[in-house]
């Protein structure tokens, strides 16, 4: 079926749920693992849940679904997942809820023949392919009492115009590309996610569009690999679509930067490979594009990242780094390493160190190496033992708290340009926003500042988040201006 015949059909399913549901009070429950695309799957599957008559719950209990959208990018994640199912047959026995889990470790063959196995009062399962399609299936779990299956190993075509219910009001998360082609050797993104696929540029300008208009701010596009966006249809000369001039993703970062309305642009998680100069230019030259840059190292010894199959050496990496640096001016780095990788020796960690105190980043997200079935890293004999992954660990933590420490300093005085998204968890007498280096800032302020952008100097400074205060100044937003 044409993906967007098949759309219309699960829209049909919808409305066919919502009738079961009319009148009644019905709830769901959801719960979201791992990355920020997971969190924008989830997103749209709360819009289709909502579309059909359930609304939110925080409470289990309370619930008629309880829906998991799970990840396995690392290994922690699959005994809290099995804990949460085991925790729900009670629940199932009592009230008849319908239990879904969806996503990335779903194509994990090994996780649902235990799911089958060990919790078989289960309802659905389903994919990362065919999210579109719950509607039907939970239709088919509601009615025919039947339980649903839906999960395919080849990759999926790029889905259109789902409901989609998003968590904020002013930041919003936009699937630009889907799946991976690197096969990085510890991962198994590649296995869950499949192959590289881009979405049209002229559904993702139109939706962006549409979410300045309805008051979003700031963007942040999503992809496995976001910046290698539209790289393969060129590379095979695939044809596609041009819209508004976009055919890379420079040219992309060009076109919504000159969108109305938003006024900050992100994006999450590029390759450096794909960091080529046309992308360099274009955060430099696009004012709304944030100028912290996630740049994931993974590891700083150009053995260990050959292993990796990263396709940098250390050199490189910090070649790129500098030239990074020439380029964009006000740059801040952000980065993901792991450690513990198979081989890797005292001495070569030590290059991870070294490249940290480098490039002094901003943000560093530390993993300890967990083995995945299916990859080529957990194949490898030379596996490190469980109490050296986590000395490395603890000695990356110290270096990397004493940078953020000694980097936080540099923000006392300054004036920074916040997005303000809500008060403050500890404090409902202060706001709380993001700098364009994403540092938490909190300050005192009226309510009604939630959602525009501030100045906001900043007085003091603590490990996670950064005090400060407004000197009234209102930073008058694009749209506003427009708006007179
Ligand atoms: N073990 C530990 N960390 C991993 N990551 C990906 N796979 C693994 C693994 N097997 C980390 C990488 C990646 C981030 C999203 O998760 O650093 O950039
Ligand atoms: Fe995994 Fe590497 Fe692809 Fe990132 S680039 S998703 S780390 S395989």
């Amino acid at each position: 079926m044409e993906i967007s015949e098949e759309i219309k059909e699960q829209k049909k399913y919808i409305e066919k749920i919502k009738e079961i549901n009319q009148e009644k009070d019905r709830f769901y429950h959801i719960l979201t693992m791992g990355c920020q695309l997971n969190e924008n799957d989830s997103e749209k599957l709360c819009g289709m849940l909502e579309k059909m008559g359930y609304k939110k719950t925080e409470k289990q209990s309370q619930a008629d679904i309880v829906l998991f959208n799970t990840c396995c990018v690392r290994e922690n994640a699959e005994e809290r997942l099995f804990g949460k199912v085991g925790e729900l047959k009670n629940l199932k026995e009592e009230k008849g809820i319908i239990i879904a889990i969806g996503g990335c470790m779903m194509q994990e063959k090994h996780i649902t023949d235990k799911i089958k196995q060990s919790y078989p009062f289960v309802d659905i399962l389903f994919g990362t392919h065919t999210l579109h399609k719950f509607p039907e299936n939970l239709y088919k779990a509601l009615k025919e009492k039947k339980k649903q299956e839906d999960i395919i190993d080849i990759e999926g075509e790029i889905y259109e115009g789902l409901p989609i219910k998003r968590d904020s009001k002013f930041k919003a998360s936009v699937t630009i590309m889907n799946g991976c082609n690197n096969f990085c050797s510890y991962c198994i993104v590649p296995y869950v996610r499949g192959r590289e696929r881009s979405r049209k540029p002229k559904d993702i300008i139109n939706e962006i569009k549409e979410l300045a208009k309805q008051g979003y701010k700031e963007i942040t596009l999503l992809g496995q690999n976001v910046n290698s966006y539209l790289r393969v249809e060129r590379e095979k000369n695939i044809p596609f679509e041009e819209y508004e001039e976009v055919n890379s993703f420079a040219t992309l970062l060009y076109a919504i930067n000159k969108i109305d309305g938003i006024e900050r642009i992100r994006f999450v998680s590029p390759h450096p490979k794909d960091f080529t100069d046309d992308v360099i230019q274009a955060i430099a030259k696009c004012d709304k594009v944030c100028k912290l840059v996630h740049l994931p190292l993974q590891a700083g010894n150009s053995k260990v990242l050959k292993e990796m199959n990263r396709k940098y050496t250390k050199e490189q990496y910090l070649e790129l780094v500098e030239k990074m640096k020439k380029t964009i001016p006000n740059l801040t780095l952000s980065t993901d390493i792991i450690v513990g990788f198979p081989g890797e020796t005292d001495e070569e960690f030590e290059d991870t160190l070294d490249v940290v105190k480098k490039v002094n980043y901003e943000q560093v997200y530390m993993f300890i190496y967990s083995r995945r079935v299916g990859t080529p890293g957990d194949k490898m004999e030379n596996q490190i033992p469980e109490e050296i992954k986590h000395k490395r660990f603890d000695k990356l933590k110290s270096l990397v708290e004493s940078q953020i420490a000694q980097n936080n300093k540099k923000y006392i005085g300054t004036k920074q340009k916040i997005l303000v998204e809500g008060t403050s968890k500890n404090n409902e007498n202060m706001l709380t926003g993001r700098t364009d280096s994403n540092k938490v800032v909190v300050f005192e302020g009226e309510k009604e500042l939630i959602g525009t952008m501030q100045e906001v100097e900043i007085i003091s400074e603590h490990m996670w988040y950064l005090k400060g205060e407004t000197k009234g100044t209102v930073f008058k937003c694009l749209t506003e201006i427009v708006a007179k």
